[in-house]
């Protein structure tokens, strides 16, 4: 077995999984979503507190397996530093105390590794990740082998929507608000623009939509004033430019890769309506699109447990003195490190 830690925001969650048989065998999540929603977004320092209080009780519900345990594995970056730092302590104490080695797991490929839990391990992919902290395309040759073919050079995906939602004092996270509300607006209503559309850049942007939204809610009288009909058809806007800006550098990197193979994984790729999307743009391209079962788009530990068997049988240990969190600088290179 191996035990797994997620720490790295506002999700406490541990996963216990079978290595021979990638079974999930344990899995939970307390998410501090309700803690944080009356601040817009995550608090970095609550958000330690919680994990502090809240991942030592899921352990205990994991003691039935300790003497099991083969390897211990936790989010080291990238993330909230005081966030990964109460999953790493954890993780720590227990390899020393179990005597069981360390594996560190980067949290983005993790998410890439959450279409493989309870499933084979399946390469070449082409994946688009779109979480709260990244916006990402991602050419993943094999395990060791994971290149960035294109990133948001401002906000993600996911913190457009978390933006944009609190901006309609929708609460947090915006995600699954906006796309509710979503459904019954007008996406015609409001005539934002769809970012870097005349720009050959192969990259992402989402600030320059979100102040386009920010002038849309200011000139409709401020968050108090709208209408529920104007906020419904505020998100079908945004959520139509979010779709065609993904779409159109999609279609510049489906156009130059023979991958057949594409995914989406990360909390907003939960998102039916961009589901659909690239629904249409796989067929279009003769792309096959995968996608994680809804209950591991957003962050969580059984992802993390999959990525760790592929790194259990490639021994890719660390000491437990030299665990630590990686700066967000270093991960903007080239390849997923
Ligand atoms: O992957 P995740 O749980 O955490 C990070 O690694 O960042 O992603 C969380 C993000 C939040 O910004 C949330 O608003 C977004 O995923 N999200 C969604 C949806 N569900 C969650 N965005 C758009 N549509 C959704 N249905
Ligand atoms: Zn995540």
């Amino acid at each position: 077995m191996i035990l797994s830690i997620e720490s790295s925001c506002d999700d406490s969650s541990i996963a216990v999984t079978e290595i021979a048989t990638q079974k999930i065998v344990y899995h939970k999540k307390i998410s501090q979503e309700a803690e944080h929603s009356c601040y817009g977004g995550v608090v970095p320092e609550l958000a330690s507190r919680l994990h502090a209080v809240t991942l030592p009780r899921i352990l205990a519900e994991t003691k039935p397996w300790f003497g099991e345990l083969k390897a211990v594995a936790v989010t080291n970056q990238p993330g909230l530093g005081v966030t990964l730092l109460e999953g790493i302590a954890m993780a720590k104490t227990l390899a020393v105390l179990e005597d069981i080695p360390l594996i560190p797991v980067h949290h983005l490929k993790g998410h890439i590794y959450s279409l493989f839990i309870e499933k084979e391990t399946r390469f070449p992919l082409l994946v688009l990740l779109i979480s709260g902290g990244h916006t990402q395309i991602i050419r993943v040759k094999d395990f060791g082998h994971m290149e960035i073919l294109a990133s948001s050079m401002d906000d993600s995906v996911g913190e457009s929507f978390d933006k944009c939602a609190k901006m309609m004092g929708l609460g947090y996270p915006g995600g699954p608000l906006i796309e509710a509300l979503a459904i019954k607006g007008d996406e015609s209503r409001f005539n934002l623009p769809v970012p870097l559309r005349n720009s050959p850049l192969i990259a992402f942007s989402l600030s320059g939509l979100k102040n386009a939204v920010r002038l849309v809610v200011e000139k409709l009288g401020g968050a108090e004033k709208m209408t529920e009909q104007d906020k419904a058809d505020l998100s079908a806007s945004f959520q139509k430019a979010v779709k065609l800006h993904l779409l159109q550098k999609s279609k510049k990197i489906f156009a130059k890769e023979p991958i057949k193979d594409f995914a989406i994984v990360g909390g907003a790729s939960a998102n039916q309506y961009l589901r659909d999307a690239y629904e249409g743009l796989c067929r279009e391209f003769g792309k096959t699109l995968h996608v994680a079962p809804l209950q591991y788009c957003s962050d969580n530990a059984a992802m993390i447990g999959r990525y760790a068997i592929d790194a259990y049988e490639r021994k890719q240990f660390i000491d437990p003195n030299a665990i630590d969190i990686v700066s967000t600088k270093k991960q903007q290179a080239g390849m997923l490190l």
